[in-house]
């Protein structure tokens, strides 16, 4: 009998291969445009990262694990998404203590024992962007415009970005408990599995595929009503921020997603262009995993996008793609009305295929300017309010010292033409 590939599984060539490689190389002069270095973790981990990481409570640790006991009698899981990994490299490598934020990509096999269709596979391929470091909502911001501009890039259309605020750790606690007494008399009539969910973490009784469960929770509360004032702040700021770069939103409270680390932000981005299985990707801020897994408290954001589905949404949309190399500028900014103004021209400036940066830690100018040194800018400058009055900034050669005075609105041409 002839082997064939194991269900769930298949082989990529022909054009298919040519139009994998197209993809991933937009992916990695994105990700060199927005100053984001790759990593490669292990195909396999301690099953235990997952368990921790994931939650106990999801799908895919309770259900989907490939698990296995190796020769030294530990048991292993072959990687079901890529975040836990990352997060385990970034505390074992202690890059906590290196530049920061600290910016990491992956391209990467995922495993998962689900029941296969069109788009969902049990081994598929991710490609990732998690950021530690960043508190801010500007860093939800730094990895969402990252995904737009790739579809863009890649000449993608018609995907939705939705977007939703699960709280912080206070935030969760209450809505917990309206959502417990919202399923109120409903408990019997709830699947096996949330049933105990109920108890352990109801939040994820709304991520159930089960039939009965989806029709008690369809009109469950929003996370959103739950939210205390730092986290209502937190939301609103990156709803500005994504109306300040020209990236349109729908906020949808039904999304929670279907993993445990999350915090805050959650996002997904949609096409209705591949079947039922839309969602491309999906990621959110995660501020608590890495001092769970035993690091230093610090704030992350992330995301992934399923490359199959992807390729899918390409096909059907019959896109080509291109790609672009980079130079260097660092927007510093003072001021609310500079903050702004640096975001939208670092935007226009990667739009372009120019690498730029801006700071998202909200440092002092000195240390803005020391990041701009770290990072070898070619070029930076500081937009205050001044500077906006004026309509003038001055722009320091990085690599001579020369300074010029640009004119704000001819911003982006000037590098174009230094460029070229
Ligand atoms: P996720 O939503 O579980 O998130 O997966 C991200 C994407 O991977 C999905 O939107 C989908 O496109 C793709 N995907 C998931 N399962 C399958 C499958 N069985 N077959 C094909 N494609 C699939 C995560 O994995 C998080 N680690 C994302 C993240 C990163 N959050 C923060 N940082």
């Amino acid at each position: 009998m002839l082997i064939q590939a194991p269900r769930g599984t298949k082989d990529i060539l022909g054009d298919d291969i040519q139009r994998l490689n197209d993809v991933e190389n937009c992916i990695r002069n994105l990700c060199n445009d927005f100053g984001v270095s790759e990593i490669r973790t292990p195909v396999f981990e301690h099953t235990e990262l997952f368990q921790r990481g994931v939650g106990e409570t999801t799908d895919v640790v309770q259900k989907e694990m490939y698990t296995f006991v190796d020769k030294g009698e530990r048991s292993l899981t072959l990687k079901p998404e890529g975040t836990a990994g990352v997060a385990r490299a970034f505390i074992e490598h202690k890059l906590y203590a290196g530049v920061q934020p600290c910016k990491l990509f992956y391209i990467t096999p995922a495993f998962r024992y689900e029941r296969p269709q069109s788009g969902r596979y049990r081994q598929f391929h991710q490609f990732g962007v998690e950021v530690f470091g960043s508190a801010s909502a500007s860093c939800e911001v730094e990895v969402i415009s990252l995904v737009y501009e790739l579809f863009r890039r890649l000449n993608l259309k018609n995907i939705e970005l939705h977007i939703n605020s699960l709280g912080g750790n206070e935030c969760r606690k209450k809505y917990n408990e309206i959502l417990k007494n919202y399923i109120g008399d409903n408990l019997a009539s709830l699947c096996p599995t949330c049933q105990e969910r109920y108890e352990k973490n109801p939040l994820r009784v709304l991520d159930c595929k089960v039939n009965t469960c989806k029709e008690i929770i369809r009109n469950a509360p929003s996370t959103i009503e739950s939210l205390d004032v730092e986290c209502r702040e937190h939301f609103e700021m990156l709803k500005t921020s994504l109306h300040n770069l020209g990236i349109p939103f729908v906020v949808d409270d039904k999304i929670v997603r279907g993993l445990d680390y999350y915090t805050r932000t959650v996002f997904e981005f949609i096409s209705n262009d591949i079947g039922a299985l839309g969602t491309i990707c999906g990621g959110g801020r995660y501020d608590n995993l890495i001092e769970q897994y035993g690091g230093p408290k610090t704030p992350a954001v992330g995301f992934a996008i399923g490359i199959e589905r992807l390729l899918l949404a390409m096909e059907s949309q019959k896109v080509a793609n291109i790609a672009k190399k980079n130079t260097q500028v660092f927007a510093g900014f003072v001021g609310e009305g500079g903050f702004l103004k640096s975001q939208s021209l670092v935007f226009e400036l990667r739009k372009q295929g120019i690498s730029a940066e801006t700071d998202i830690l909200s440092r002092s100018v000195k240390s803005q300017l020391k990041y701009a040194d770290k990072m070898e800018a070619k070029f930076s400058f500081i937009i205050g309010d001044d500077d906006l009055e004026k309509g003038f900034v001055s722009v320091k050669n990085m690599e001579t010292g020369e300074q010029s005075q640009v004119e704000i609105a001819a911003l982006v041409n000037f590098f174009i033409q230094k460029e070229n």
